[in-house]
């Protein structure tokens, strides 16, 4: 039997909502990317809006249907997760 999982497994994710932190490189790029093909909405929680564009962008590119939305967050500073929290 195949037990292979990848991307491709996936059925549309279309209604749902993710926050991603760190979207705007690594892990949290590649999670929104994958997250955005499956047709969720991604909000993008980085700490810098001038990368977290850049990285938008470049999702847009190859995923041009995709629902992005930065907001700033810096996790180290629980002030601004409330205020993020709010926003949200
Ligand atoms: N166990 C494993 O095998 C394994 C493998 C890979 C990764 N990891 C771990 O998984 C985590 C993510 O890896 P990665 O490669 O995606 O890391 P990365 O490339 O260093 O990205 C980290 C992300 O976190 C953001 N960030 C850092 N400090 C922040 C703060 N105070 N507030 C908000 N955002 C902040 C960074 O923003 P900026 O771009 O603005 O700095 C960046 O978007 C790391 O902790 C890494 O050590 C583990």
């Amino acid at each position: 039997m195949n037990h292979t999982f990848d991307i491709n497994s996936i059925p549309s994710q279309k209604g749902r909502t993710a926050i991603v932190t760190g979207a705007n490189i690594g892990l949290g790029y590649e999670t929104t990317l994958a997250l955005a093909q499956k047709d969720v909405k991604v909000i993008m929680a980085c700490r810098n809006i001038e990368k977290a564009e850049k990285a938008k962008a470049q999702i847009l590119a190859q995923v041009p249907q995709a629902e992005l939305e930065v907001m700033q967050v810096d996790l180290s500073k629980l002030q601004s997760v409330r205020d993020f929290a709010a926003s949200f």
